[in-house]
């Protein structure tokens, strides 16, 4: 298992150019995504870069219409239709807004959910497996890895009790059981393992200075 996702792994290209950075952002809900994007926009911004924030599924017009056809179905959907929809949004977003942004030197794309999300929502929970999930990525344009991936960790008691303030009407993935969400946090801590020089593992447990100044503190050692 471990030598056949070790070959796969090795198909991703990185972006190709120079000054530029593609950043992915990852973690169940209440794991507090959108405050650290606000705070990575800020820091980019500060150093004169231009910044572009897209979210999965989404971002195209195209891709929004399939975000409300997964999250408002009625219909239980096979994991592998999912995992294909999830990819049709995903390589259409890449065609249209990230490729063409990450061409030009000092772009930074900080994107909320890509691959990761795949893996640990349908390779884990949904059970597909890794190696599935990795092997619909291997052609262009899916085969491009961000620089940088943020994982905000949390545990499974946190996030219901977030949920639980937020108060919001539950998506076709938020009224999923606790199984479920065990699941996807065991797969996001077992993929920052066998991603560990893409994926930083954050502790978002802690408050959300102490995260912000963690990403900040890595992102120093990124920006050009
Ligand atoms: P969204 O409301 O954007 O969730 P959040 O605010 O938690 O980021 O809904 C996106 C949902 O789609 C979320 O439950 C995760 C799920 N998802 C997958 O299952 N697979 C994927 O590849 C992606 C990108 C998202």
């Amino acid at each position: 298992m471990q030598n056949s996702l070790d070959s796969i792994k090795s198909l991703y290209r990185n972006p190709v150019t120079p000054g530029s950075l593609f950043l992915s952002i990852e973690g169940i809900e209440g794991s507090g995504k959108s405050t650290q994007i606000k705070e990575i926009e800020k820091t980019v911004q500060e150093k004169g870069l231009r910044v572009l924030t897209l979210r999965e599924p989404g971002g195209t017009t195209f891709g929004e219409k399939l975000r409300e056809a997964i999250l408002n179905s009625e219909t239980p959907l096979h994991p592998l239709a999912e995992c294909h929809l999830f990819l049709a949004s995903r390589a259409q977003l890449l065609k249209e807004k990230i490729l063409p942004f990450l061409l030009q030197p000092g772009s930074v794309v900080i994107l909320d959910r890509y691959i990761d999300s795949t893996l640990a929502y349908q390779g884990k929970a949904r059970r597909l497996g890794y190696q599935t999930v990795l092997t619909l990525h291997q052609f262009d344009p899916l085969n491009l890895l961000p620089h940088r991936t943020y994982f905000l960790d949390i545990e499974l008691e946190t996030s219901f009790e977030r949920q639980k303030i937020r108060g919001n009407v539950k998506d076709y993935f938020e009224s999923q059981k606790q199984e479920f969400y065990q699941n996807l946090i065991d797969g996001y801590r077992e993929l920052s393992e066998l991603f560990p020089e893409r994926i930083l593992k954050l502790n978002a447990q802690k408050s959300i200075q102490e995260v912000t100044n963690l990403i900040k503190n890595d992102l120093e050692t990124l920006l050009p």
